[in-house]
């Protein structure tokens, strides 16, 4: 989180102006504790560099769709990249205007698309003919059109985790840009689509920005032989993956990338279109914690707390690393080497490794840049209840989702009748 949002006050790690310990004290642990000023101060990063140029900024709803998160996104004008109807209902019921958003994913389905067509979304970024195919047929029954964006596998290598990766050639995402050039001429076939936009998404935390200028200038590419050949487009859609700082990294300076971005879609008359996800949320967001034990052992000291893979599976997926802090900075006390873990019973169940801090049972730590990808992956795995999610804005929480109970965890489920 950026230190101006997160920050010690007389020792005490605060978000905004809310101290952690009153927040653990009050809704319990392990809580997800977000910034609407860190939120809104990301998203602003984003819509100052693309002013006066044609452009929709989708934020990416997985990375965090909690419901309030995406009001607040709402009401800043964002406009959104779902991947489900599950999403789709969420944004709607987060008051998102459907004209804003795009639907991307390999695997729409029939139901899924219907729904988008009835809500009136502005584009699908289609992944495969089978899927314009079918978008297509649906589109005729009904005698309307949909706005499509052929999504472009742009073979590149862009050095982000393998689990994240989605540019290269072999990745299950996008088309080939030679057969998508031949759908694109071909598009008589397919009366009731209109042709919009290109699309691409290289991957996630792209701390390489070669990889990605690299695929958006095979998109510009592409569209300039299609222009050349009589098919005008609306926009281009560079995708997501603008990355974040969690450790050390050294990281491309997004505000030259969208300059760059913008550069290849103005020069060719075009809208742009951008999905990040992460960067509006991961920095907003802490993920509370209390140590339930200290465990010592010959091979090392372990700290055991009560937050786990359920709540953040970014390290056990990824081997992601997320800084961790001591809410209450003991000075007394010295630092030691430890790993910290949590409670369920899979080894890949850590937060941190080799770690020098200075904690015991009962402290409370924080798992910094949480918001992404922590709530919006979590599980009931273990049969933990989900955690609960605040929203702080100055001295101001906002409990935006309750903590599961023991009821809720079971409440879909039926015993066999006797
Ligand atoms: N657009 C598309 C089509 C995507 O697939 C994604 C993310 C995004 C945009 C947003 O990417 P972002 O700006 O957040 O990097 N669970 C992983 C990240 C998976 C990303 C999947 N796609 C993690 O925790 O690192």
């Amino acid at each position: 989180m950026s230190s101006s949002r997160c920050s010690y006050r007389d020792g005490v790690l605060q978000v905004e102006k809310a101290s952690l310990p009153v927040l653990a004290q009050h809704f319990g642990t392990p809580l997800y504790v977000y910034s609407r000023r860190a939120i809104t101060e990301a998203w602003q990063g984003f819509a100052r560099p693309l002013a006066g140029t044609p452009h929709l900024a989708c934020y990416a709803v997985k990375a965090n769709s909690t419901l309030a998160i995406l009001q607040l996104l709402a009401q800043l004008g964002a406009g959104f990249d779902i991947v489900s109807v599950g999403e789709l209902q969420r944004v709607l019921r987060a008051g998102g205007d459907p004209r804003r958003i795009v639907f991307s994913g390999v695997g729409k389905r029939t139901d899924e698309l219907l729904r988008a067509l009835d809500a009136g979304i502005h584009c699908f970024n289609v992944e495969s003919e089978t899927e314009l195919l079918r978008l297509n047929e649906l589109t005729l029954a009904r005698g309307t059109r949909a706005a499509v964006a052929l999504r472009i596998n742009p073979d590149v290598e862009s050095g982000t985790h393998p689990h994240v990766a989605t540019g290269h050639g072999a990745a299950k995402f996008g088309i080939d840009p030679a057969r998508a050039e031949a759908v694109a001429l071909n598009m008589g076939k397919f009366p009731g689509i209109c042709l919009t936009g290109l699309a691409c998404h290289v991957g996630s935390q792209l701390v390489q920005a070669a990889p990605w200028r690299a695929a958006a200038k095979r998109l510009a590419q592409l569209a300039d032989r299609l222009a050349a050949q009589g098919i005008t487009l609306a926009h281009l859609d560079f995708g997501g993956g603008f990355p974040v700082r969690y450790h050390d990294e050294s990281l491309p300076d997004t505000g030259a990338l969208l300059k760059e971005f913008r550069t290849l879609a103005e020069a060719r008359g075009l809208g742009m279109l951008i999905e990040p996800g992460r960067a509006i949320v991961a920095g907003a967001g802490v993920l509370l914690t209390r140590v339930e034990y200290v465990k010592p052992t010959p091979h090392g000291r372990f700290v055991i707390v009560d937050a786990g893979m359920t709540e953040l599976i970014r390290p056990a997926l990824y081997d992601a690393w997320h800084e961790i802090r001591a809410v209450i900075s003991r000075t007394e006390a010295k630092a030691e080497w430890c790993d910290v873990v949590g409670p369920v019973c899979e080894s890949a169940d850590f937060f941190a490794r080799d770690r020098r801090l200075a904690v015991q049972a009962g402290d409370l730590l924080a798992v910094m840049d949480a918001g992404a990808y922590g709530f919006s992956m979590s599980s009931n795995y273990n049969s933990r209840p989900r955690a609960a999610e605040v929203l702080v804005d100055g001295e101001h929480v906002t409990l935006i989702r309750r903590r599961e109970t023991l009821d809720d965890l079971m409440a879909l489920e039926e015993l066999l009748p006797e």
